[in-house]
């Protein structure tokens, strides 16, 4: 039988109910797999590699090891997050890697975006790769793989596939979410409790923030995209239909602002944050929601208030001609 296929008798979760059944059949198969042994996980905080915890965690409870590398291209409190409900909620067996300083010093002066996400990619590896050689005894390599990544030949998940390992490092793989689609991954998190905010998050690349701050990344532009982006995912998450994606870019261009100091305009240099909302299907081709003006007009008066930040601008190119990301 093929592992990886779907059996058409499979039926769709779309209920609590059938997301306890599921989890209940998966808990069992996977204490049977793995029993005394020990699994690594490479815990991003996205819903499939949290759904993947949460149930090794049901199953095997610290047995499974989880690796959460925060590469400082992540958004405002999802490193903090993953820690609270994995590691003081569920009692996970959570290994916390800041290597943000790594990450940004490897991607200094790379202005290409191809070859950042090369970089920020393969430095994955290399620190899981790191974690991994610490730990003794660790037989499984658990993956939040979901049906679709199966279905595609080339998954945009490639980032954060730890496939990459080398040959002394393979383990045997456990995926336990490997048949099923984003709705029912999410439907499963539901029931096993994850918070709302981790099981609906909206997509967000594996290199993160590293594409979305244009070309070279430096700190400061960084740190104003990551509060401009926790800006508009909180005004905008509060209409009443939420968009598809939605977040901010940081372009490497600075344009005049002028400040009032005892009457007297200073003119100073600053940068422009730009406002990216779609809506698609399957992120091939996308259009942009219309967003409320005074909804525009709050999250502007919000972001000028960024250090640095002197301009917002709303992006309302559509896929195509333009990708959703900016690079
Ligand atoms: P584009 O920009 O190609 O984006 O229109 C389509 C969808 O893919 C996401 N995206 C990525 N996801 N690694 C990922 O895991 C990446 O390098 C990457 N680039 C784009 C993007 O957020 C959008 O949802």
């Amino acid at each position: 039988m093929d592992t990886n296929k779907r059996p058409e008798t499979m039926e769709r979760i779309t209920t609590p109910a059938l997301a306890d059944a599921f989890i209940k059949e998966q808990v069992a198969a996977l204490r049977e797999q793995i029993g005394d042994k020990k699994v690594l996980l490479a815990l991003s905080g996205g819903v499939d590699s949290s759904v993947v915890a949460a149930l090794l965690i049901k199953a095997v409870g610290r047995q499974l090891v989880c690796v959460h590398v925060n590469h400082g291209l992540l958004r405002k409190g999802e490193p903090e997050q993953v820690v609270k409900v994995f590691r003081d909620e569920m009692n996970a067996n959570l290994i916390y890697v800041d290597a943000v300083d790594r990450f940004l010093d490897k991607l200094a002066g790379v202005a290409d975006p191809e070859t950042k996400r090369k970089i920020i990619g393969a430095e994955f590896i290399r620190v899981f790769e790191e974690e991994a050689r610490k730990l003794d005894d660790i037989d499984f390599l658990a993956q939040g793989t979901i049906y679709p990544d199966i279905l595609e030949s080339v998954g945009v998940k490639a980032h954060h596939n730890v496939g990459g390992l080398p040959e002394d490092l393979k383990f045997e793989l456990v995926e336990p979410v490997k048949l099923l689609y984003k709705d029912e991954v999410r439907v499963v998190g539901k029931a096993l409790g994850l918070p709302d905010s981790m099981v609906y998050r909206q997509p967000f690349p594996g290199p993160g923030l590293g594409v979305r701050c244009v070309g070279a990344i430096t700190r400061d532009r960084l740190e104003a995209l990551r509060e401009a982006d926790a800006i508009v995912r909180e005004e905008i998450g509060k209409l009443p239909e939420t968009p598809w994606q939605y977040f901010c870019a940081i372009p490497d261009v600075q344009s005049t602002g002028i400040r009032y100091v005892d009457g007297e305009g200073k003119r100073y240099m600053g940068w422009a944050v730009i406002i990216r909302a779609v809506n698609t299907v399957d992120a091939v081709t996308a259009t942009v929601p219309e967003i409320p003006f005074a909804v525009l007009c709050k999250m502007r008066d919000q972001i000028v208030r960024i250090p640095g930040v002197n301009r917002v601008l709303w992006d309302i190119s559509e896929k195509p001609v333009a990708t959703i990301e900016w690079e």
